[in-house]
């Protein structure tokens, strides 16, 4: 076993740079929380697989960044090694690497008259997230337009797995500690597909606070029920804690201030869910 501070030894050796100590508060649309011990963006799957494996040897936990527009980082940061695919973002036709920006491609796609994922207009995501969290909302949801996924296993093995292999559900998939590479689209063309984005794009736009610092909704909408409303028939738009505070706009949504802290945030998080008539849970990821 590699001694844990040889991590970014071997790293750098290979010619992969790695940043220690790295804030990850810009990476993220809600703008709060600590840094990273490590931080690396692999140039290559080879990058990837030496600093998945070079993590494991030192028994350092690794996460993966996408656009950080789902995620919360507490103000302590995070302990072991964050991976951001920023260098794996090329297009090819519908084949498109983890790094790619998905509100680009859903804009991209439906300009070229493709349907399938217009229903996704102005979700900020990198492809590789949006996979992963199964990024949806009431128009639709990724795992439909999803052909096949390329994931690299924990055992660095490159994969291809079908749509029913990769696990969809509600804001999530089965995938566990696999990475996601690559992911095929099935996308045909269809009819007023532009009209349909701009639509879903505009609804967006009058119904939810862009250009905000937020994480996007911070709940699951329960079964049966939307989180927004019901925060909102609790009147709890406008609460505050510190320099959160609940959106006036869409109540499932907390924007900073600026100057807020991921406790400011998290404890705004737990009035809410003591308040609400029914459990609600996390759809932001905490770090
Ligand atoms: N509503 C209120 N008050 C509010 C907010 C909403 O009464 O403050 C009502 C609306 O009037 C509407 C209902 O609640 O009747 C549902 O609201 P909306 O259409 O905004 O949909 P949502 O269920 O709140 C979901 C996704 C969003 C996605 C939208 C649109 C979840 C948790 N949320 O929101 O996704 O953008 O549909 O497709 O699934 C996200 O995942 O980060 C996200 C924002």
């Amino acid at each position: 076993m590699v001694a844990v501070h040889a991590f970014d030894t071997f790293l750098t050796e290979r010619g992969i740079p790695v940043r220690l100590d790295h804030p990850l508060a810009p990476y993220t649309t809600l703008k709060v929380g600590g840094p990273a011990d490590y931080f690396v963006e692999p140039r290559n799957p080879e990058d990837l697989a030496d600093a998945v494996r070079a993590a494991r040897d030192c028994d350092l936990p690794v996460r993966l960044l996408g656009s950080g527009a789902n995620l919360l980082v507490r103000d302590d940061g995070v302990r072991g090694v964050v991976l951001r695919l920023t260098h794996l973002n090329r297009r090819d036709g519908l084949h498109v690497q983890a790094g790619y920006n998905f509100a680009r491609l859903v804009k991209e796609t439906a300009a070229e008259g493709l349907a399938g994922l217009e229903c996704l207009a102005g979700i900020p995501a990198q492809v590789g997230g949006a996979i992963r969290m199964n990024a949806g909302g009431r128009h639709g949801e990724t795992a439909a337009a999803v052909a096949y996924v390329d994931v690299m296993t924990p055992a660095c093995e490159i994969r291809r797995l079908t749509r029913d292999q990769v696990g969809f559900r509600y804001r999530g998939t089965s995938l566990g500690d696999a990475v996601v590479l690559a992911a095929g689209f099935d996308l045909r063309p269809g009819d007023g597909i532009r009209e349909r984005y701009e639509d879903v794009l505009s609804q967006k736009k009058s119904s939810q606070p862009l250009g905000t610092h937020n994480a996007g909704c911070m709940f699951k909408n329960p079964p049966g029920g939307h989180a927004g409303r019901i925060i909102d028939q609790c009147g709890l738009k406008g609460l505050r804690v510190g320099n959160a505070h609940v959106s006036e706009r869409h109540a499932n949504f907390i924007e900073n201030d600026g100057g807020a802290t991921a406790s400011d945030v998290l404890k705004l998080v737990e009035r809410i869910q003591s308040r609400a008539p029914v459990p609600l849970e996390l759809e932001v990821l905490v770090w």
